[in-house]
């Protein structure tokens, strides 16, 4: 799984739901579970989407857009595929995504120490805008932060 070409990102189904929640599990000490993932993808407003390897999901991102502003709630990317460009290539998408959609600008939260997404965030066009103090259970602080839309 770590060596294929970067699957392009495409619009998740229900068929996804069960390989979206062991990609959170794999990724985050407090994953979605597959009732919550099935729930975004029946919301409206969201624009829920993976990147699928014929042998494995290997990342995914799900966005809420409500009038101008756009969340980016979540992006991952498996473990074994980091480092090759599919995170940058989810962000961007949703980039897109969120402009088609009508929004102006998108918002997301990431942890203080979340090194990675925020190298992530920085290198797609992402600034901090906000910063909520002792936000997450292990006292770190959210920064909020903004990606204005062309
Ligand atoms: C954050 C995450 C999605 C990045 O995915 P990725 O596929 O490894 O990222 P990319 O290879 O596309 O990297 C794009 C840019 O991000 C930055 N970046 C990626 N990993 C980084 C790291 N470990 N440290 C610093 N910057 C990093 C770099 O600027 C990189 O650009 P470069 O390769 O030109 O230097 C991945 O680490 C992940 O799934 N983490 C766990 C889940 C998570 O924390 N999600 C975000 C919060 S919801």
């Amino acid at each position: 799984m770590t060596t294929g070409p970067i699957p392009q990102p495409r619009p998740a189904t229900r068929d996804d739901v069960d390989a979206v929640a062991a990609l959170e599990r794999a990724c985050f000490d407090d994953p979605w579970s597959a009732d919550s993932i099935a729930a975004e993808l029946a919301a409206t407003g969201r624009i829920v989407r993976v990147a699928a390897a014929p042998d494995g999901l290997l990342g995914w991102s799900s966005t809420s857009v409500v009038a101008e502003t756009a969340d980016l709630l979540r992006v991952a990317v498996d473990p074994s595929t980091r480092g090759r460009g599919l995170g940058r290539l989810l962000v961007d998408d949703v980039l897109h995504r969120a402009t088609e959609s009508g929004a102006e600008r998108v918002l997301l939260e990431v942890a203080e120490p979340n090194t990675a997404a925020r190298g992530l965030y920085a290198a797609t066009g992402f600034r901090e805008i906000h910063r909520r103090r002792r936000y997450y259970a292990d006292g770190a602080d959210a920064l909020v932060l903004e990606r204005v839309l062309p």
